[in-house]
């Protein structure tokens, strides 16, 4: 479900009571003062930055059209302070987590220039205009070497070394550019994901050269507080290298057609990772990119949890829903009897990506209207133990089922 104007995602969109209930569990969860908006995660149209809050490690900072929201896993966004403006671009100091900095437009119009806030985005203000400002900075980059260093992009690219104060412009960019992300080990290096590939420059900005061999799109880059880089390049796949980025080690290809446009990385666990698809889904890796899984109630997937539901799938649903979900008969995958099809694959083969997780577990607990077979299995397992079994069902499926999921399904038809 897609909410493609700023001023519907303010209004009331659903109803009283459940956005009351939704408002006392945030308030309680997430300590949001009360009155706080809050919406479903699935409503945000455009996500343009996401970072992992440090002090609460499982909520991400959500930078969307219309303000920033702190996302969790059980799927709801809290409104952070009262803006409302389109936030273009977003970047969390990485030495100081109170600090946040962005840029963007406001909804009536013009341009933000560079907004800091000191109290984790409760309240900005706008410390610069920036260079033929106001500027609408598109990306924006802390140096973890130098947190008083900032990069941002308008007009090519711009610099400041006194976190925000004044600007210089530090030169051009490689053309389309999507991303920017600076070194942790250098003040003077700077990462750029552009339309034709990976660059890196080592003289802040001046000049730039490829940083990987192949010129394809490359959509994102983050640089850890380590120094290990990551990036997503078209049609290879998240690469990883460490800094000074010489050598790149490709953590996975298995995207179909689907790629991730934002990274976040979990400062106090490096191996965690959230990206946003270009379908707007949220997906968590928890090995450092290798796997995936929904952000979503990824809190639901833990190891533990998941052998728990693999063990119920196994004696419950493997009988006719085959090993790992493959199906009754994989090889006929419009298998029928006398009530209608066999039991689908619930892998990536079939459509069971096309519902989410709520119409999943529904299916489990209430059974099938249309076949028999498929019976309903709440008087044998709580709730919960359907919902771990979803979460079950879901590590069998690929990056792009899991950004496909749902409503999103629509936009992944071709
Ligand atoms: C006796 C065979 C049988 C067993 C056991 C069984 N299922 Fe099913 N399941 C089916 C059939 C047949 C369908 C297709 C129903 C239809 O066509 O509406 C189905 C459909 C589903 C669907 C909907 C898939 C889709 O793409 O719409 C889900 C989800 C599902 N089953 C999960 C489970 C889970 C989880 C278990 C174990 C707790 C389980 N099933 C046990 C036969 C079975």
């Amino acid at each position: 479900m897609y909410v493609p104007a700023r001023n519907t995602i303010g209004t009331v969109l659903y109803p009283v009571a459940v956005s009351l209930i939704g408002l006392l569990a945030a308030g309680h969860l997430l300590g949001a003062p009360a009155g706080a908006e809050t919406i479903p995660i699935d409503r945000i149209a455009h996500i343009h930055g996401v970072a992992v809050d440090p002090a609460q490690p499982s909520r991400l900072y959500l930078a969307t059209h219309s303000g920033l929201f702190r996302g969790a896993p059980d799927g709801r966004a809290t409104r952070i302070g009262s803006s409302t403006d389109d936030l273009m671009s977003f970047a969390v100091d990485p030495t100081d987590f109170d600090m946040l900095y962005a840029s963007g437009h406001p909804e009536e119009g013009g341009n933000l220039g560079v907004l800091a806030s000191r109290d984790r985005g409760a309240t900005w203000e706008r410390v610069a205009a920036g260079v033929g400002g106001p500027v609408d900075f598109h990306a924006m980059a802390v140096s973890g070497a130098e947190p008083s260093v900032i990069y941002g992009m308008f007009n090519g690219l711009q610099m400041s070394r006194d976190a925000g104060r004044t600007w210089l412009k530090a030169g051009p960019l490689p053309e389309r550019t999507f991303a920017l992300a600076a070194s942790a080990r250098d003040v003077a290096t700077v990462y750029a994901a552009a339309m034709g590939g990976l660059f890196v420059s080592r003289d802040e900005g001046r000049s730039w050269d490829p940083a990987f061999m192949q010129p394809r799109p490359a959509t994102l880059v983050e640089v850890t507080a380590e120094g290990r880089i990551y990036a997503f390049i078209y049609g290879v796949g998240l690469v990883v290298g460490d800094e000074p980025g010489t050598g790149w080690d490709v953590r996975s290809t298995d995207f179909g057609d689907r790629y991730p446009l934002k990274l976040a990385i979990d400062p106090g666990d490096p191996e965690r990772i959230h990206v946003v698809a270009d379908t707007g889904a949220i997906l968590t890796s928890k090995d450092g990119g290798r796997s995936w899984g929904s952000y979503l109630g990824h809190d639901r997937e833990t190891p533990e949890l998941v052998a728990a539901a693999r063990k119920t799938y196994e004696e419950y649903c493997q009988a006719c829903h085959g090993e790992k979900g493959v199906g009754e008969r994989p090889k006929d995958m419009h298998a029928q009897d006398q009530y209608g099809f066999v039991a689908p694959p619930l892998d990536n083969s079939s459509h069971g990506w096309h519902h989410d997780d709520g119409n999943l577990a529904h299916t489990i607990l209430n059974g099938s209207p249309r076949n028999p077979r498929m019976m309903p299995f709440k008087d044998i397992m709580p709730e919960e133990d359907a919902k771990n079994t979803v979460a079950y069902i879901k590590t069998l499926w690929n990056f792009r089922s899991l950004a496909c999921q749902g409503t999103r399904h629509m936009r992944c038809m071709h």
